[in-house]
């Protein structure tokens, strides 16, 4: 939700600090704030709005100190203001918070009741108060926040520092991730590898309860009891210039070109390029995230069908574009293995008196990897003993590290808080997987998995010609944002993909937009139908494509303007609508893949025609890491 750094080091922290804000900005930018040593106090320097408007101020501000902690914050409690940025100060402490302290209203009450006032509306003030009324005690701040944390009820990841001791840092957390990296002569703290990188690849994660003692350019891991933590450090592949723009003008757009690579990335472990099979590689069932390296893969493949051959059924947990990507998985899945697939929005399924019958697999979807419901969801599963896989963007993230299997979107850095390049992996992933639940069932031939093995070899070329449609919507765009609203249509497989064109539109142009399956159209929405309506049909070819037709031509007749996108060429599509967007052709198993991109297309371009901030858009943030 929010981002934290921290610097402690020979070089500047100012500068450290913001550009690691920076990368952390998609976490949260409705204010950001930091606290840098000079001389003997913190200077604390907060603004409103995004970190440009902080950086401004920070040019005319100097710091002798050689250690700061920052944030950049997506309000929870109490509204974006200077007044709610973060750092949080009582008398020398200085504090960052990411994440909700649930009891707040209890501690805040008796921090009152015992003298305490508060100058935020922010539940992350309290933890101020409480490390500096044990300081007050007597106790250093290593020691305070031992005492603190078992008060604390929430989720949390928190950084403080003291005038006191003023070349020391203490970080601890219990939810939201908080990583460690040492470089030379520098120590960053931070809530992403991403403002880690740039100054070294060697990381530790914090676990919960953990509290990281840091001095200076070194550290010291202790568990909530005080007791030394001996811990390796963990090595990052990403480099530096995949988290840059690389010349797009947004990330958005970056992702969404890089979206084949990214999808190559994702099948590569798995698939045999020789015998075009399918093996799934380092699924680890049972072994932790840091044993994954070094498994045996023909003993861990072994173990992995093993696994498979035992489900009966399947239920898919996630949330938003990931829900989506569950439901694509559930059609494919069902029609080649015959497992009967129930997928759930995580918040719903976390509240349900859930029936999980013997022999169900768990399978969570989420790009960060962090995301508060899917979690709960996952760990109430875990205690029902039911097997679970984590498909994940970001290795080692809490659902990876907690879930029993886990397979990796391999998609790299996605920074525009709309998912886009994740998506796709994960589809190509949910591919690959009902292939080998097929396999391990039975249900599919050698020639068969061939043939789907082959198939989404090819998607990687077959989504680099449908990014040709880049040049079509930034033309089509001006026209496009003019609608009153836009109703995305698709039966079968294409049906969740209409739910994702619509959310992305609606999360990015903040236009009204509906996914329907096509044939729910005259039970009620028809009514809907007119000139000022923008209707985007998805009807590529595939065994539903002339009642998708029948139902294209409903629509049209109510006078709406048409969209279409196909396979190939297509003269009847054509006909009807009034752009005809024409696919390579592809069967039902990888159109999904290639249909998205068009609809990401036109979110991405109406939006930047309504000059709206295309990767940051207005009340959200990538990772939420709150219910
Ligand atoms: C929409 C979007 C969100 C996320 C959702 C789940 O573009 O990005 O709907 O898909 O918040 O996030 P993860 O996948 O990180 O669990």
């Amino acid at each position: 939700m929010c981002g934290i750094v921290g610097y402690s080091g020979s070089g500047s922290p100012k500068q450290v600090i913001l550009e690691g804000l920076k990368t952390l900005e998609y976490r949260g930018y409705d204010s950001a704030g930091v606290a840098i040593l000079d001389g003997n106090h913190f200077k604390r320097v907060r603004a409103e709005g995004k970190l440009n408007i902080l950086q401004e101020k920070l040019n005319q501000e100097n710091f002798s100190g050689k250690i700061g902690i920052g944030h950049t914050r997506w309000a929870t409690h109490g509204k974006p203001s200077e007044r709610n940025a973060h750092p949080h100060c009582v008398k020398g402490i200085s504090i960052v918070h990411n994440g909700i302290i649930e009891n707040y209203a209890d501690l805040r009450e008796e921090l009152k009741a015992s003298g305490s006032e508060f100058h935020s509306d922010t539940d992350s003030e309290l933890v101020a108060h409480l490390i500096s009324a044990e300081v007050d005690l007597g106790h250093c701040l290593f020691e305070s926040v031992l005492k603190i944390l078992p008060k604390l009820e929430g989720a949390f990841s928190i950084l403080a520092v003291s005038a006191d001791q003023p070349d020391e840092m203490v970080a601890f957390k219990n939810g939201p991730p908080l990583i460690i990296g040492q470089a030379n002569d520098a120590i960053i703290v931070a809530s992403d590898v991403q403002a880690i990188i740039k100054h070294t690849k060697e990381v530790i994660y914090l676990n919960d309860f953990e509290v990281a003692h840091l001095k200076g350019s070194d550290f010291k891991l202790f568990d909530r009891e005080g007791k030394v933590v001996a811990k390796k450090f963990v090595h990052i592949d990403w480099s530096p210039e995949q988290v840059e723009k690389q010349g797009y003008p947004h990330y958005m757009l970056k992702e969404i070109f890089e979206q084949p690579r990214a999808v190559a990335s994702a099948i590569d472990p798995h698939i045999d390029l020789n015998e075009h099979k399918v093996f799934l590689n380092r699924l680890g069932f049972g072994r932790s995230v840091e044993e994954l390296d070094k498994l045996d893969l023909a003993q861990d493949y072994q173990n992995t069908v093993q696994q498979l051959k035992k489900v009966e059924r399947i239920f898919i947990v996630a949330c938003g574009t990931s829900y989506y990507a569950g439901m694509v998985g559930k059609y494919v899945i069902e029609k080649l293995s015959r497992i009967p697939v129930e997928v759930d929005i995580a918040s719903e399924f976390r509240y349900r008196d859930i029936v999980i019958p013997e022999n169900s697999m768990f399978i969570t979807i989420s790009q960060s990897g962090e995301t508060a419901d899917t979690l709960a969801a996952l760990r109430m599963v875990k205690a029902m003993r039911v097997p679970s896989l984590s498909i994940c963007n970001v290795k080692r993230s809490t659902i990876d590290r907690e879930a029993d299997g886990h397979m990796y979107m391999n998609a790299g850095a996605e920074i525009g808080v709309a998912s886009t390049k994740a998506f796709v992996c994960t589809l190509s992933l949910l591919n690959l997987l009902a292939l080998s639940l097929a396999k391990a069932k039975e249900t599919i031939d050698e020639a068969s998995e061939q043939k789907w093995v082959r198939e989404l070899l090819s998607s990687p070329s077959q989504m680099e010609t449908v990014l040709a449609y880049d040049k079509f919507f930034a033309k089509a765009s001006d026209t496009l944002k003019k609608y009153r609203g836009f109703l995305y249509m698709g039966r079968g497989v294409n049906y969740p993909i209409a739910l994702e064109g619509a959310l992305k539109l609606k999360e990015l142009a903040y236009m009204h937009a509906e996914g329907y399956a096509s044939g729910e159209m005259k039970h009620g929405p028809l009514a809907l139908i007119d000139e000022s309506m923008c209707i985007v049909m998805l009807a590529p070819s595939d065994d539903l494509y002339e009642k998708t037709v029948s139902n294209l031509e409903e629509a049209k007749a109510r006078g709406g303007e048409v969209i279409s996108i196909g396979s190939g060429e297509n003269q009847k599509l054509r006909d009807v609508s009034k752009h005809y967007l024409s696919l390579p052709n592809a069967s039902w198993f990888v159109n999904p893949i290639l249909e998205v991109i068009p609809l990401q297309l036109l979110a991405y371009h109406v939006a930047d025609a309504l000059g709206h901030d295309v990767d940051q858009p207005r009340n959200l943030a990538k990772s939420v890491t709150v219910e």
